[in-house]
């Protein structure tokens, strides 16, 4: 294909994906998220939340409360307005704990649906469990662990196995509703907490295996780590924390109920603030009951849940990382088909016993290839770090923050040959992954650079310039051709290939 077609391809490509609103009406917050289409790793092109807190006190009255409920009205005419300007036309609308337990609930819904201008689905208990379970298989590959949601109403508790759903309950522990049933006592929520985790039989089944935690409340709770951290990611999907970690981190948090100078306190929306105590109680008593062996964060939950019902089986089966690259690179590079030929050409450097790769490398190492290409717009001196950039803190799923970090090093490398000294991000980022996965980044960079000097980033040259060992040596081979592109700068990036890899360079020309 030439590089027109391909770009016109492209296009049609995105142009085909036909967006969809998810509204969420929750019971802490109403949201409306547009996502680019009903693909495996769906872009968010529009996010907006109100925290209306229709929760708030329907423990108590039995009632959404009336200033919740305006709020609410609210947000949902701008939704509708938004979904028009943006073109939406199908808009998928649901509501959670509040609505669903609210005696004036249906009131609620005839106003609501007038004002979102679509049909507003109430969800039991039950669906809401099995779309945060697809939300997790939508970021995750093979999830397996308990997962929680936490909402202002509700906390699912789903039990994953193999990317499968499992088991699942429906407790009364949102942070809304807590603050309600104790009359904002949080002593008396331990009790409450730790009765309702414990009458769930399946909840021993989660020791030794991961912890899912999902919904805005952990959301900000992790958000608040990073920063007490100071971890030079921004990304929460993925993010990842020992048990230990969490449980005294939520103490703390729990413990600073009173005090306004949480550091990061002021990132947190403030009406987020008061309900954050209670998530944290409500993490610190499931860890003691349910001693996981890490506390993941998802960004992902019931709203790419739905999306991921929406989806072909061919679509869900698809790896989530893999998919995003392309669709990605599709739209960044200059050649996608390029992209794929140096995922096949870089496969031969690692035949090599010595570089022996787990499938789990090998997948990164694909991704990066399909990657390398994203920061061509770029100034030539800035290229590295842009890409670094970008890629480090893209939407990705399917992968946990080691693996991503490797993914932007190696695009990285691909521009620099420096490991980028001082403060800077790359060096921050460099620190978090461990000396094999820098030194394969080094590697996958440095081949990219190499192929580059062959393809002059065209697809349909270095599938015919194949990469082989021969004893001590790595053997680059040039078919006739293509010998007018052997020369220096060439030999140079082959030779730092070579080296990384512990083999002399030889460059074979054919006749
Ligand atoms: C809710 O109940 O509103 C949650 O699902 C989402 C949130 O923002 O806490
Ligand atoms: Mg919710």
């Amino acid at each position: 294909m030439t590089r027109l077609k391909e770009l016109a391809s492209t296009h049609r490509h995105m142009s085909e994906l036909e967006p969809i609103g998810v509204i969420d009406i929750g019971s802490n917050s109403v949201r409306l998220v547009v996502y680019e289409g009903a693909v495996r790793s769906p872009t968010p092109l529009f996010n907006e939340k109100v925290l209306c807190g229709l929760g708030r006190s329907v423990a108590t009255s039995g009632s959404l409360a009336p200033d919740a409920v305006e709020r609410a009205i609210h947000a949902l005419r701008r939704f509708r307005t938004i979904a028009h300007v943006l073109g939406v036309k199908t808009v998928i609308a649901i509501a959670t704990a509040a609505v669903r337990e609210a005696k004036n609930g249906p009131e609620f819904l005839k106003r609501g649906e007038e004002a979102a201008g679509c049909r507003i689905e109430v969800l039991s208990g039950e669906t809401e469990a099995r779309l945060a379970a697809q939300g997790i298989m939508m970021g995750f590959v093979d999830a397996n662990g308990i997962a929680g949601d936490l909402g202002g109403g509700s906390l699912e508790l789903i039990d994953l196995a193999g990317g499968k759903l499992k088991d699942a309950v429906t407790l009364p522990l949102g942070g809304l509703r807590l603050i309600d049933t104790t009359g904002n006592k949080l002593e008396k929520a331990v009790d409450i907490i730790d009765a309702a985790v414990s009458g769930v039989p399946w909840i021993k089944k989660a020791q030794g295996r991961a912890f899912y935690a999902v919904g805005g409340t952990w959301r900000s709770l992790a958000k608040l780590h990073m920063e007490s951290i100071n971890y030079p990611l921004r990304v929460m999907q993925g993010y990842s924390i020992a048990p230990r970690t969490a449980l005294e981190f939520c103490e703390q948090i729990r413990r600073a109920k009173k005090s306004q100078a949480f550091p990061g306190i002021a990132g947190v929306a403030r009406a987020r603030r008061e309900v954050l105590p209670y998530g944290a109680l409500v993490l610190e008593r499931l860890l003691r009951q349910l001693q996981p062996t890490a506390v993941i964060f998802s960004v992902f939950g019931i709203r790419e849940g739905l999306i991921y019902g929406l989806l072909s089986e061919f679509e869900k089966a698809r790896d989530p990382l893999l998919s995003f690259c392309e669709d990605y690179a599709a739209m960044r590079s200059r050649s996608i088909e390029h992209a794929h030929e140096l995922c096949r050409w870089t496969d031969q450097i690692f035949t090599n016993p010595e570089l022996a790769e787990t499938p789990d490398e090998r997948r990164l190492r694909h991704a990066a290839c399909l990657l390398s290409d994203v920061g061509w717009r770029a100034h030539p001196d800035y290229r590295g770090e842009q890409s670094l950039n970008a890629i480090a803190h893209a939407g990705l799923g399917g992968v946990d923050h080691p693996g991503r970090i490797c993914l932007a090093l190696a695009v990285y490398h691909r521009h620099e040959l420096s490991e980028g000294g001082g403060n800077g991000l790359s060096e921050r980022l460099r620190a978090l992954v461990s000396r094999r996965a820098q030194k394969r980044a080094r590697i996958i960079g440095s081949a990219i650079r190499t192929a580059h000097m062959l393809s002059i980033g065209m697809a349909g040259v270095i599938d015919d310039t194949p990469l082989s060992y021969s004893g001590e040596k790595l053997v680059l081979t040039i078919p006739k051709v293509y010998a007018g592109l052997d020369g220096e700068r060439l030999r140079r990036r082959f030779e730092q290939l070579a080296t990384l890899v512990g083999k002399t360079a030889a460059i074979k020309l054919l006749h």
